[in-house]
């Protein structure tokens, strides 16, 4: 059986957290989509771990596979797999052979395509995903089961490597110096990447993904697939062009596993909600509080927004940690999106949702939700939306239309996450059962703190 945990709004929901609790149950859990581009922190036995690439599961000693809708930045793989064993784990972590590779020219592309892009850039992570899936879509990229051949090997780079310095040279205007020069090394990437192939090799960790799972189905083993990112940044159901290049929906976790769509049918589809919204990047965000200043779409930073806004923004950014893990930029913040989590839970079929940060919010007098869009079409006519419009520049012309709910007090969320969901304040159960109810799916879990203890736990999908 497979249960599938997909983000329902911008990423950073926490998924990696839910892995690592469901995961318990579960034999293998994989990838299916994106890169090093995910941060998935998991806090198992007082320890916190971020995962960019090796699946969450990999920390709790269940099998840990990268399927081939992912993009394998072997460096950041070995980094982190390194870093585990360093910390006294024993990460068992596969890699199918028809996933891509992403190569130093991939990032530097990345990093300069973002600055030329002014206005459409999303801000990307720079990590090179972005033009890794290109290749992929353009039939010139280097796969997993590539680097397992030099003559393969050798014949892709040769191919690609002058295309990709023309590229950086004559379009980008790129002086190829130093590391950037080994970026487009023929030799230097051809030797760098067979060594990476001799070690996948060596250690037994590359297999052909679907066959590989279906195998472990079949022999009753349960299987959890895990989703980065989030349905927002999906690169058809999203705010495209603000968008990663993959999949996140439950659409992704078929193509990006080789399992047929009947097989992950059969299992549950979790959406993780963040009880309110955060963004790393730009693109619309109705129920935006405040603004960020790079981030938010012609944010005045001399005007700014109202003074509430930006107060109420500070304290759930504050209460929440959001701010980026690596550069420690505040994230965008807003209230819940209830349009945005009705098209996530229709683009995956969500059989069930899982909300987080509660906790977050406790405090607060009262607590807002965008229940529905106002749009304002060109004519200057107004429509009332219940879902998120197609083209991002529809959904940059829509207001929220609040709901409020009274706030929930602080509380000793140990104890609650223990006692159960009855345990939990009045106003906080009135607020995920309205979300619930919009969804028509029930509530699995509810996270009222970082660490995996702090979870009311309702149902075990594997169950
Ligand atoms: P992911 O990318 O979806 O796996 O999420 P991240 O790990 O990037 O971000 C989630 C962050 O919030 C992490 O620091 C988690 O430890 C933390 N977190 C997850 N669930 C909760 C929760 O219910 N309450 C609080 N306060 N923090 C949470
Ligand atoms: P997890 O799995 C939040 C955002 C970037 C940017 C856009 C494209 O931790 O939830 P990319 O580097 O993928 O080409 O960037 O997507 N982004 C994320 N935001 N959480 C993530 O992953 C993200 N991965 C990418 O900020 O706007
Ligand atoms: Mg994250």
């Amino acid at each position: 059986m497979t249960v599938t945990i997909v983000g329902a709004q911008l990423g950073d929901e926490g998924k990696g957290g839910v892995v690592d609790i469901y995961g318990e149950a579960a034999d293998v859990v994989v990838r299916y989509q994106g890169g090093d581009n995910a941060g998935h922190t998991v806090v198992h036995d007082g320890e916190t771990y971020k995962l960019s690439l090796v699946p969450s599961g990999a920390v709790r000693g269940n099998v840990g596979v990268l399927g081939n809708g992912c993009v394998v930045n072997p460096a950041t793989l070995f980094d982190e797999i390194d870093e585990l064993r360093e910390r006294g784990l024993e990460p068992d972590v596969r890699v199918a052979e028809r996933a891509h590779v992403i190569l130093p020219y991939h990032r530097v592309i990345d990093g300069v395509e973002e600055d030329e892009k002014a206005d459409l850039a999303a801000g990307t992570t720079k990590r090179g995903i972005g033009p890794t899936y290109e290749d992929k879509a353009g039939r010139r990229g280097v796969r997993v089961g590539d680097l397992l051949d030099p003559g393969v090997l050798r014949e892709r780079l040769e191919y690609v490597v002058p295309q990709k310095r023309a590229l950086a040279t004559e379009v980008f205007g790129i002086d190829l110096e130093g590391e950037v020069r080994d970026a487009f090394d023929i030799e230097v990437l051809f030797e760098t990447y067979r060594e990476f192939g001799e070690r996948l090799a060596a250690e037994g960790m590359t297999v052909d993904c679907g066959t590989f799972l279906q195998e472990r189905i079949d022999d009753g083993e349960a299987v959890m697939l895990e989703g980065a990112q989030g349905t927002s940044l999906d690169i058809d159901h999203g705010v495209y062009p603000y968008v990663t290049s993959s999949h996140p929906t439950a659409g992704g976790a078929t193509v990006g596993t080789g399992l047929g769509p009947t097989v992950i049918g059969e299992g549950e589809v979790i959406g993780i909600v963040k009880a309110y919204l955060s963004r790393v990047g730009t693109g619309p965000l109705p129920t935006e509080l405040g603004g960020v200043e790079g981030q938010t779409p012609d944010y005045d930073a001399e005007t700014g927004a109202d003074d509430d806004a930006e107060e109420l923004a500070t304290y759930i950014r504050d209460e929440g940690g959001e701010y980026g893990t690596v550069t420690g930029r505040p994230r965008r913040v807003g209230w819940l999106d209830l349009p945005m989590l009705r098209h996530a839970a229709r683009t995956s079929g969500f059989t069930a949702i899982v909300v987080n940060h509660v906790d977050t919010l406790a405090g607060l007098d009262e607590v807002k939700v965008g229940h529905s869009y106002t749009m304002r079409t060109r004519d200057g006519e107004e429509r009332t939306l219940t879902t998120v419009p197609p083209t991002t520049e529809q959904w940059a012309r829509c207001e929220a239309n609040l709901r409020t709910f009274d706030g929930w007090p602080e509380a000793d969320w140990a104890a609650v996450a223990e006692d159960g969901w009855d345990a939990l304040p009045e106003a906080a159960r009135a607020y995920l059962e309205y979300v619930a109810g919009e969804l028509d799916v029930p509530i699995y879990a509810v996270g009222v703190g970082p660490g995996r203890e702090e979870t009311v736990v309702r149902e075990d999908p594997f169950a």
